[in-house]
């Protein structure tokens, strides 16, 4: 891939929410109404976009570097979202917060998420390392379902970083987070998140299919990392053996 194709393709930020958006959604939830100063949660929400576009900027870099440097691209693809007004209220009911201003600052950290996909699980650590170890990003919060999949057969690694963000009145440490899983794991992820949440499916029928997912994923696990050998072979044999 030339450069230029990589920086318009492998970012996807078409699922961001307008404050526009927000707005129209927490005024149907009656948050206006919470707040003495409702225009914060909008503050609240430019913010913790302006620092997944910051982070989104790095990855994007640094999959260009290594394009340049090894003629390899680690990360697949990249997406980001922005959480919902009704998931926010959702999770922190679930949670057990109050719903103020404070409590979405200091507890919810996935206002703003951003998936890299990479294309091999060595990647993922690789990403993660290349991110963490740039000076103006901090890691606040890890966890490696990949070391420790879920009971589910869940595997990704889930990292919460902080950014410096620049604005017009002043600097803001922000905090993003990043899940970081390989083109297996995603495509497992979204067969079983579809299969949990988003069915009318006999609920013997989901039971079946969770349970045959678990092993499913034990064995995607397996196949990639055989994958990743020949991958990494491959790259060690390139330029050799020609006559
Ligand atoms: P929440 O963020 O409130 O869910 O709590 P948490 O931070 O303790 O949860 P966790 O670290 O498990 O990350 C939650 C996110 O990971 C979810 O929004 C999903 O995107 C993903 N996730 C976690 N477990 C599963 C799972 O079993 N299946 C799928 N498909 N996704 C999962
Ligand atoms: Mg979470």
């Amino acid at each position: 891939r030339k450069k230029s194709e990589v920086s318009a393709m492998i970012l996807e930020r078409n699922n961001f929410f307008s404050l526009k958006q927000i707005e129209t959604e927490a005024r149907q939830f009656g948050l206006q109404d919470q707040f003495a100063d409702f225009s914060r949660l909008l503050h609240l929400y430019e913010l913790r976009q302006a620092g997944a576009n910051e982070i989104g900027t790095k990855l994007e870099n640094l999959d260009d570097d290594y394009a340049m440097t090894y003629d390899y691209n680690p990360i697949h693809h990249i997406e980001e979202r922005t959480k919902s007004i009704h998931s926010l209220v959702e999770k922190m009911r679930r949670k057990d917060y109050e719903f103020s201003i404070e409590n979405v600052e200091d507890h919810i950290f996935d206002i703003a998420g951003i998936r890299v996909v990479t294309n091999y699980i060595d990647d993922v650590y690789e990403i993660e390392r290349s991110l963490v170890s740039q000076t103006d990003v901090t890691l606040v919060e890890r966890k490696d379902y990949i070391a420790q999949p879920k009971p589910s057969g869940y595997r990704s690694l889930h990292i919460v970083v902080s950014v410096p963000v620049f604005q017009a009145r002043g600097t803001y440490q922000v905090p993003v987070e990043v899940q970081i899983r390989s083109v297996g794991m995603d495509m497992w992820a979204s067969l079983e998140h579809r299969l949990r949440y988003k069915t009318d499916m006999d609920p013997a029928e989901v039971e079946k299919h969770a349970q045959a997912l678990v092993a499913d994923a034990e064995e995607l696990n397996q196949i990639e990392l055989r994958m990743q050998g020949i991958s990494k072979q491959l790259r060690e044999t390139k330029g050799k053996n020609r006559s």
